[in-house]
């Protein structure tokens, strides 16, 4: 059985393999985790774009019959690439303000994304076809990232970074908070914890996984790709230590988001 290839810049894909796995427990799963170079969302357009390519060239490589870009920066900068030189089905996520802006309401909506991803035309260009832009505001987070990679998950150790990313919307009304980069969903209780102390109104949080998932599972049947029986297995690889990732991969894995 060949099986799909997920690749992140580094721990964050692991939230959207979890989800895969939970929706398509049949099929089996190569995670490339580009530790070494995270975070991508600091670098240049040129330098995501390289190394976007060749995390799907080494997954390509190991044999898969589909790739997931499970990272948003990548995504916005490179799937246009990807897909022009790989012959394989290219699946990926983008943030999820569809739905944040179908939802009725008159407060805002805070997109989190690495400062890569809010430049990038590709999701400007998504932005704009929503259905009342005006309610999003863009948020860059550098520096949530390198923490996150440091293997830091705790409610409480994010404060300080979310209180300077979102510290000038304290006291108003927020009704979604948009996480456009799949590590922020491993924090997701650090968040929920910030919003309910600082903002009026729900600040639901919504994130990509389940709708690539989603969308995977399409295009596997489309090309006759779909494994329907049986339960496949996942293995991880990393550009960093495996001996320091690996015990994080399963970890982050087996562990319960909100
Ligand atoms: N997890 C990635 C994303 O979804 C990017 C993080 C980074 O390397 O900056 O955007």
């Amino acid at each position: 059985m060949k099986a799909i290839g997920v690749f992140d810049s580094g721990l964050g894909g692991i939230s959207f393999l979890k989800e895969a796995v939970r929706l398509l427990p049949e099929e089996s799963y190569i995670y490339f985790g580009d530790n070494k170079n995270a975070p991508y969302g600091d670098k240049s357009e040129a330098e995501i774009n390289a190394l976007s390519l060749d995390c799907a060239y080494k997954l390509m490589d190991m044999g898969v019959k589909a790739i997931v870009v499970a990272c948003n920066t990548a995504t916005g900068t490179a799937i246009s690439d990807i897909r022009e030189h790989l012959s394989i089905p290219v699946v990926s996520v983008e943030p999820a303000i569809k739905p944040a802006c179908e939802r009725p309401g008159d407060g805002k909506i805070l997109m989190l994304a690495t400062s890569a991803t809010t430049k990038l035309s590709r999701y400007q260009a998504l932005k704009q076809r929503m259905i009342d832009s005006s309610r999003v505001i863009d948020v860059p987070c550098s520096g949530l990232v390198d923490r996150i990679e440091n293997g830091i998950f705790a409610d409480d150790a994010f404060d300080d970074l979310l209180d300077g990313f979102l510290g000038a919307y304290s006291g108003e009304k927020i009704d979604a908070i948009v996480l456009g980069c799949t590590h922020y969903v491993f924090i997701k209780s650090a968040i929920t914890r910030y919003a309910k102390a600082h903002f009026e109104g729900e600040a639901k949080l919504y994130d990509g996984n389940e709708g690539t998932a989603r969308q995977l599972d399409r295009v596997l049947r489309e090309h006759g790709m779909r494994e329907s029986t049986g339960v496949g297995s996942v293995c991880f690889n990393t550009s960093g230590s495996m001996e320091k990732y690996e015990p994080i991969f399963r970890m982050l894995m087996s562990c319960e988001l909100e």
